[in-house]
């Protein structure tokens, strides 16, 4: 079995829902406290071994790439002014992983952002990585534990939560065959369902295992009505044919790609952060006899 060893982050699209705030900046670029949400998602691809990350990017993204870079004479001032702890963060942000780009040209769904890794992945079996899902388990990441699963099953593999009946029309929505322990195979995927006929409460998350064959099912797939293919519609090909396993994640999953989720996730890392913590404790608990 071949090892993971490269992950796609589809980072292109417009962002809409955080306007003003995405008009020039990326929304990958947004911090949670003091870190890019997309620096979470490299950094927890590369604690799970994966060395080469393709970053599928678009208009106005070229903050992405300066990000990742080398920041030359940033790096002096710092080094000059002896701001050691600093550098070392600019420094490894350059030296997490081999970074590479390509662009898309039209947005048109995630399916046709995965199809533009087809070269980059030449084969072999991938991660995919949405910056919308941000997923905090200091034990072991998100995409280890895909990994893993990935490694047990000889299958794709796609990272699911259960989430209550008032939010599986946000989602990709698994029916469920035989369920053992964290595992389920993947009889239909139905993305965003109604509310009142999701096949089940187990929701996928953005983190994907998948097998080189899903790039011609790609192809395979009808757009939807509004002109996008979806990544969706090509694992449930898959799910229908070779065969998916939903794993159960664990871990505290944001949905950062949402307002309320974002602060959320900013809240609750601030409180992980010692420098921080006492001070918005404090300040939380006054605020809440306020409201
Ligand atoms: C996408 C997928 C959906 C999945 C979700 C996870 O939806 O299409 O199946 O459940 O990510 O965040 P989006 O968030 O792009 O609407």
């Amino acid at each position: 079995m071949k090892k993971i060893r490269k992950a796609v982050i589809p980072a292109a699209g417009f962002g809409t829902r955080f306007l003003p705030a995405t008009k020039a900046i990326p929304k990958e670029m947004l911090p949670i406290v003091d870190t890019p949400t997309l620096q979470y998602v490299v950094e927890e691809a590369v604690k799970s071994g994966i060395t080469e990350i393709l970053i599928i990017i678009g208009k106005n993204k070229k903050c992405i790439e300066d990000h990742f870079d080398k920041a030359v004479e940033l790096e002096q001032i710092l080094e000059r002014e002896h701001k050691d702890a600093y550098l070392k963060v600019v420094r490894d942000i350059t030296d997490m992983a081999h970074i590479h780009y390509v662009r898309q040209k039209e947005m048109n769904g995630s399916g046709s952002a995965v199809l533009e890794a087809e070269a980059f992945i030449s084969g072999e079996p991938f991660a995919v990585m949405y910056g919308d899902d941000i997923v905090y388990n200091p034990e072991k990441p998100c995409l280890k534990q895909l990994i893993d699963a990935y490694e047990t099953t000889g299958k794709s593999v796609i990272a699911c939560q259960e989430v209550p009946d008032s939010e599986t029309s946000k989602y990709g929505i698994v029916r469920p065959g035989q369920v053992k322990g964290r595992y389920a195979e993947v009889l239909e995927l139905v993305e965003k369902p109604k509310p009142g006929t999701a096949p089940s409460n187990l929701a996928n998350i953005g983190r994907y295992v998948l097998t080189p064959d899903i790039f011609d099912l790609i192809r395979k797939c009808k757009p939807a009505p509004n002109g996008e293919i979806y990544l969706t519609d090509a694992i449930e090909m898959m799910a229908k044919s070779t065969g998916v396993y939903a794993y159960a994640l664990e871990g505290r999953r944001y949905d950062v790609g949402d307002k309320l989720g974002f602060i959320q996730a900013t809240i609750e890392y601030a409180l992980r952060d010692h420098t921080l913590c006492d001070g918005l404790k404090r300040y939380i608990k006054d605020l809440a006899k306020e409201i």
